[in-house]
Order: structure tokens, then C-alpha cells, then sequence
């Protein structure tokens, strides 16, 4: 069955934990769908962990549709949900339509992701009119980096805390169907969970999240570059696909790659004549 918006809200009414990855090909996106996986994210982070940026600032809609386009030719049951990249929304309602609906075509994804709270309310609401579905996005919020100064957690002091509270009643009276709450303690999001009719899906947030999301790279010990607290591996693929690759160098070298089992064979005679 595939998931929807719909499940995503079912989930939090039948206090079922929501799972969320990132993905951003094919092939991985297969795998996390027939594991069951209920919902994929096109992250922008795909800025830092496939093109080697050091944020997410200069990923672009065409970057973003074709990740999308790709993962959602994995995905039978997974929702895609792809993230809006920066500056693709924040400068009117017109441009966020326009993009999420590009998104929505082209990219064939299931709803849109945007960072933001009251500053982006009217884009939300106009994206939500166009029955495009959208998740929001609270606490550090990568794309306004450069304001945070930093990968920083949000909401540690009483100000800081109330006024994501309030972006997350805002973004759910807006229409969104579920908010990603990023790097926020984990009392201030069992809180909002609280509040909230919506799902809320956690990423260093704690588990009193509705659900929970990571960075596939992370996950599996892919990513060396920057490995937050909140970072579980499950996995130490990196090392492996490394040691592989040094086995595969050596053999190739040695000549003990490719076996006459990898090997495509045809008659002597017809080789004979072509010397
Ligand atoms: O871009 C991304 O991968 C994200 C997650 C970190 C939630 O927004």
C-alpha cells in the first residue's frame, strides 16, 4: 500500500512511530522502500553528501528534480518528499508554487519540504491552496546557516524555544501535514509532538518525536566530513565499500580480475581467422 499524507497523520492518531530516510538514486531508494521504509526524503543535504558541497545554499531546482525523478522510480510504497532548495520559495508566493509544482511534475514527488516558520507562512499556504501537500521544517533549519552562524541546536533559551513552538502551531494552521523538527532539545519537541495534531518528525530531537529521520550517509558510516551527536550508525558501509574497492584495485592490478567466469566466450576457429 502506497503511503500518503493520510498514513503519515493515521501513524500519529494509532501512536505508530513514522521512519524516514534520505535518499537521493534509485537504487538506494529500492532498497529503502521494499525495507519498509514509510517515507523518503530528496533532502537538499544532497548538496553536502552526493555533490560534495560544504551546505545546502547552492543546490538548485534542477538538482533537486533530478534526485527527485529518481528516487521516485524506486519508491512503490515509500512517500517521496522533496526538499524545496534555497531561494526557490522564500522570495514570493509565486515563486513557491511555481517551484513546488515543478517539483510535483518533474520530479514526481509526493509533497515538498521547506524551511521555515512565520517568514514563510503565506508561501506555505498559497503551495497547500495548489494541493500541493508540504512539510515544514523547524529548529536549525540548514538553509539559514549563515544566520545561525553554524550547525548549532535551536530553542535552548526560553525566546528561542517559545518562537519555535509558535512557528509549529503556525505551519500546522497554515496546512502543512507534518513538521521535521531538526536539532532541538529533546523536551521542547516531546512538547510540540504534544501540542500538535500533525506529525512531528524528529532529527536530533529525541524520541518524543512522531517519527524520525536521518541522512542515509550517516547512517551507514558513509560520511566522514561532519558526524553530528544525534547520529546513530547502523552501519559501517563506507569501510566496506573502501575495502572493496582496494580488493577490486588490487585484483585488477594482479590480473586476477576478470576470472574466465566473467568472461564471454566464442569459437577458436573465428578468432584464428581474424589474426
Ligand atoms: O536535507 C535534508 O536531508 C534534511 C534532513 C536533515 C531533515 O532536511
Amino acid at each position: 500500500m502506497k503511503n500518503t499524507i493520510v498514513t503519515l497523520k493515521e501513524a500519529k492518531q494509532k501512536n505508530k512511530k513514522i521512519t524516514m530516510l534520505t535518499a537521493y538514486d534509485y537504487s538506494t531508494a529500492k532498497l529503502m522502500d521494499e525495507a519498509g521504509v514509510n517515507a523518503i526524503l530528496v533532502g537538499d543535504s544532497l548538496g553536502m553528501v552526493i555533490l560534495g558541497y560544504t551546505d545546502t545554499i547552492s543546490v538548485t531546482m534542477e538538482d533537486m528534480i533530478h534526485h527527485s525523478k529518481a528516487v521516485s522510480n524506486g519508491c512503490k510504497q515509500a512517500l517521496v518528499v522533496t526538499d524545496m532548495p534555497f531561494l526557490s520559495y522564500q522570495t514570493s508566493t509565486y515563486d513557491a508554487v511555481v517551484n513546488a509544482g515543478r517539483i510535483m511534475k518533474e520530479g514526481r514527488a509526493g509533497a515538498v519540504k521547506l524551511e521555515g516558520g512565520s517568514e514563510v507562512i503565506e508561501q506555505i499556504q498559497a503551495i497547500v491552496k495548489a494541493s500541493i501537500p508540504v512539510m515544514g521544517h523547524l529548529g536549525l533549519t540548514p538553509q539559514s546557516i549563515h544566520s545561525f552562524g553554524g550547525f548549532k541546536v535551536q530553542g535552548k533559551n526560553e525566546t528561542a524555544a517559545k518562537k519555535i513552538l509558535e512557528d509549529a502551531i503556525a505551519l500546522q494552521e497554515a496546512g502543512v501535514f507534518a513538521i521535521v523538527l531538526e536539532c532541538v532539545p529533546e523536551a521542547l519537541a516531546k512538547l510540540i509532538s504534544d501540542k500538535l495534531t500533525i506529525p512531528t518528525i524528529g532529527i536530533g530531537a529525541g524520541a518524543g518525536c512522531d517519527g524520525q529521520v536521518l541522512v542515509y550517509q550517516d547512517m551507514l558510516g558513509m560520511y566522514g566530513e561532519l558526524t553530528p551527536k544525534f547520529v546513530k550508525r547502523f552501519g559501517n558501509v563506507g569501510e566496506q565499500m573502501k575495502e572493496a574497492f582496494s580488493t577490486y584495485i588490487k585484483e585488477v592490478q594482479e590480473g586476477a580480475f576478470p576470472a574466465k567466469e566473467h568472461c564471454f566466450t566464442i569459437e577458436e576457429e573465428i578468432i584464428a581467422k581474424l589474426y
